[in-house]
């Protein structure tokens, strides 16, 4: 049920393509809400490399305001080969981490599926890849990210902490079980608890809410040998829930179940707020050329939509896309002879037109 008629979106553009894809996303966005009579008012931050630019700080804080304000947050790509030293003080990365974490954003959530039309694209075989659909849980405010972590010993030994408290971890994994149930039904945890500590707290919390759902089938696989079984056999996957550098890890691995990073989207939830972003990167080679694949900013657009309790919207667009894809309005990344490549702005205008098409 649509409740409220005015949305108020912070637009983060961002670094790289972020502009590009972002502003195919809007185009989408805006169509939508023609649609249905709804107004979405956006209000653009900077982010990122942009943002050191203009005011020397990653995450300004008037684009904090901005987001914090916001019903949802849409955000490109963060990243300048600029600041690609990991050495330096001030970076384009410790803008998102701070965003994460100043808005409460533990909950990442990234879906993944094999669409039938590019299946030949995945360098793996159509028949391990054919009906693939599953989605990542990541840990996003916890763990080794944010634990401590410094030098010591004159600077010859360096350390970073994974800790988890329960809270961090019940809320999550509370998440992916009402998310399975919605699904197929099942839930992968992902570990290392054969080796750390923190891991086999994540295996005690798991069980325990696991009580909660005696319906959904569980299981566990530890992360090397998740990282295997994602390439040889994804269909075993339905909901997958992990710490957050593990989800790290494996999101862009599942990446390659269905042909292209640029087809993933994510959303980041937190109790009071939520973000929407593709989970590539900036593709700095690519910025400023129109060849960006804009489908996983698009796809997150239908996250937003469906979070804010859009559904009609979020189905209609999930619909459009894979209506051009069947159509071959491709961008480069999806295309084998790539002088038959769509352009960025092409494809964005392609999935607009596409929602014309009433759902049934
Ligand atoms: C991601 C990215 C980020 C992460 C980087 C840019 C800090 O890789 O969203 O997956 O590691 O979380
Ligand atoms: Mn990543």
């Amino acid at each position: 049920m649509i409740t409220k008629r005015t949305y108020n979106i912070a637009i983060l553009p961002g670094d790289g393509i972020g502009p590009e894809v972002v502003a195919e996303a809007i185009k989408v966005l805006q169509a939508i809400g023609t649609m249905h009579n709804i107004e979405f008012n956006l209000n653009f931050a900077d982010l990122g490399a942009v943002a050191i630019d203009k005011t020397g700080e990653a995450l300004p804080a008037k684009t904090l305001q901005t987001c914090i304000e916001a019903d949802a947050v849409l955000l490109g790509a963060i990243g300048d080969p600029r600041y690609d030293d990991p050495t330096l003080q001030v970076r384009p990365e410790q803008g998102l981490l701070r965003l994460r974490k100043a808005l409460g954003l533990f909950c990442n959530v990234r879906p993944v599926r094999a669409y039938d039309s590019l299946l030949e694209l995945s360098p793996l075989k159509r028949k391990y890849v054919a009906g693939a659909d599953l989605v990542i849980y990541r840990e996003l405010t916890g763990g080794i990210y944010f634990g401590e972590q410094g030098r010591k010993e004159n600077n010859s030994y360096a350390y970073d902490v994974c800790g988890y408290h329960i809270h961090e971890i019940e809320r999550i994994v509370r998440l992916a079980f009402e998310a399975a149930r919605l699904r197929k039904n099942r839930v992968t945890l992902v570990d290392k608890a054969n080796v750390l500590e923190s891991s086999r707290l994540w295996r005690e919390v798991f069980n325990e809410i696991k009580k909660e759902f005696e319906d959904v089938e569980t299981n566990y696989v530890l992360v090397d040998n998740a990282a295997m079984q994602m390439i040889l056999n994804p269909c075993a996957f339905d909901v997958i829930v992990t710490s957050n550098i593990f989800g790290d890890i494996i999101s862009d691995e599942a990446s390659v179940i269905c042909g292209s990073l640029g087809m993933l989207p994510s959303a980041s939830l937190g109790v009071e707020h939520s973000l929407f972003e593709p989970v590539h990167g900036s593709y700095p080679a690519a910025a400023g050329k129109n060849i960006a694949n804009p489908l996983a900013t698009i796809l997150s657009v239908a996250l937003m939509l469906r979070h804010l309790g859009i559904e009609i919207g979020a189905l209609q667009i999930e619909e459009a896309v894979a209506h051009c894809l069947e159509e071959s309005f491709l961008t480069e990344d999806l295309c084998i002879d790539k002088s038959e490549a769509c352009s960025c702005s092409e494809v964005g205008d392609a999935v607009a037109t596409a929602l014309r098409v009433p759902v049934v």
